[in-house]
């Protein structure tokens, strides 16, 4: 018999406010352009992109993400000292140690809440989503902040005509609480390893210690390149496209609904293409609202749901208590997809 008595959570949980942040300089396609051979054309057709947004000195991994975290709490009605952990979704926090979490939570003023960093790419708001409701219904925080913070434009290699245009910087969070009713459903998640090269950074750190410089990418001025997030596009445009959507039909049968339930449609904004092929396979109904953030947002890695979400209900597209269907996926590979209704 054991002698460790139970922990006490709420019976169910939900997301209670979201907010974003987008960097105040939007760069255009006619930028990327002035360092490959493409057309503005050729990225709207082939990304549905037209402009991202590009984070200045100023706009680091912790700054966009208060900022974003500020809005998230005030939309949910709390306050930051209620927070009892911070969890924070990025490949783009450029220190091996600490996790940013710690700053964020202290500087947003939360009590001391436990926080740490998660590397899930693409798939990382789902990932600290589903770590959120774990903690709520567990007993171990009665309210968790869930962020999702980028600075792509530092990872991406401009002279690269595969991905200069895709990627872009912000934050989305979201706080997660206590619930009468279930609001988050059942996560349908999970890696594909032996796919680990299909998007990658170019060298590892290590290979930048004196000694190695010989080894490194060049750029077309002879200067040693920053590392950079590079893929086999095609692979993953194929990947994306017919084995993504089987979990999102996975995740509406784990919760128990149907495409004609659904109100929103909120995948990773990784493509246009992508999101297309994806409503079509689903068949979703006309009346289901699908998030095409990534037009003026690019690819924001774990950013990109909590901010395409912050938008529907900006504008009105989507409301508060609307059903969504949530899928994150890429490097890993990974993903993850649940049912959520919307704050
Ligand atoms: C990157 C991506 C838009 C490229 O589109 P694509 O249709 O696969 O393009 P391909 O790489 O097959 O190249 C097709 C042609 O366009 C050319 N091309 C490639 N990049 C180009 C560019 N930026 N501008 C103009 N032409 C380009 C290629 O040279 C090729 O020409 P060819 O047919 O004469 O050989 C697409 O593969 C994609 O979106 N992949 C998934 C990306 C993604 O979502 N990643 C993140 C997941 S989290």
């Amino acid at each position: 018999m054991s002698k460790i008595k139970p922990s006490k959570g709420a019976p169910y949980a939900r997301i209670l406010g979201v907010g974003g942040y987008r960097p105040t300089r939007v760069v255009p396609n006619e930028v990327i352009l002035e360092k490959i051979d493409s057309s503005d054309e050729w990225i709207r057709s082939r990304s549905g992109i037209s402009t991202r947004h590009w984070a200045g000195d100023e706009e680091t991994v912790a700054m966009m993400s208060i900022e974003a975290s500020g809005k998230a709490i005030a939309d949910a009605g709390i306050a930051a000292e209620q927070i009892g952990a911070v969890v924070v979704s990025t490949v783009s926090h450029f220190a091996q140690t600490p996790a940013i979490a710690t700053e964020i939570a202290d500087k947003l003023g939360t009590q001391k809440a436990a926080a740490f960093d998660i590397s899930a790419g693409c798939a990382g708001f789902g990932y600290g989503l589903t770590l959120a409701k774990g903690m709520i219904v567990e007993g171990s925080a009665e309210y968790v902040l869930v962020i999702g913070v980028e600075r792509l434009s530092d990872l991406t290699d401009l002279e690269d005509r595969a991905t200069a245009f895709l990627f872009g910087d912000g934050a989305g969070a979201v706080v997660v609480g206590p619930a009468q009713e279930p609001a988050i459903g059942p996560t349908v998640w999970g890696s594909e390893g032996d796919k680990a090269g299909t998007i990658k950074q170019t060298v590892p750190w290590d290979k930048y210690r004196v000694g190695d410089v010989e080894h490194l990418p060049l750029d077309s001025e002879g200067n040693v390149k920053f590392p950079a997030i590079t893929q086999e596009g095609q692979a993953v445009f194929r990947w994306a496209v017919f084995e993504m959507a089987k979990v999102a039909q996975q995740a509406l049968d784990a919760a128990g609904i149907t495409p004609d339930d659904l109100d929103v449609f909120i995948p990773h904004q990784a493509n246009e293409r992508i999101i297309d092929s994806m409503v079509k396979t689903l068949k979703l109904p006309e009346h289901v609202t699908v998030a095409r953030d990534v037009r003026t947002t690019g690819n924001t890695s774990a950013a990109s749901i909590p901010l395409a979400m912050e938008r529907l209900l900006a504008t009105g597209e989507a409301k508060s208590g609307d059903t969504a269907l949530v899928i994150g996926f890429g490097a890993g590979l990974v993903y993850a997809a649940t049912v959520v209704t919307l704050p």
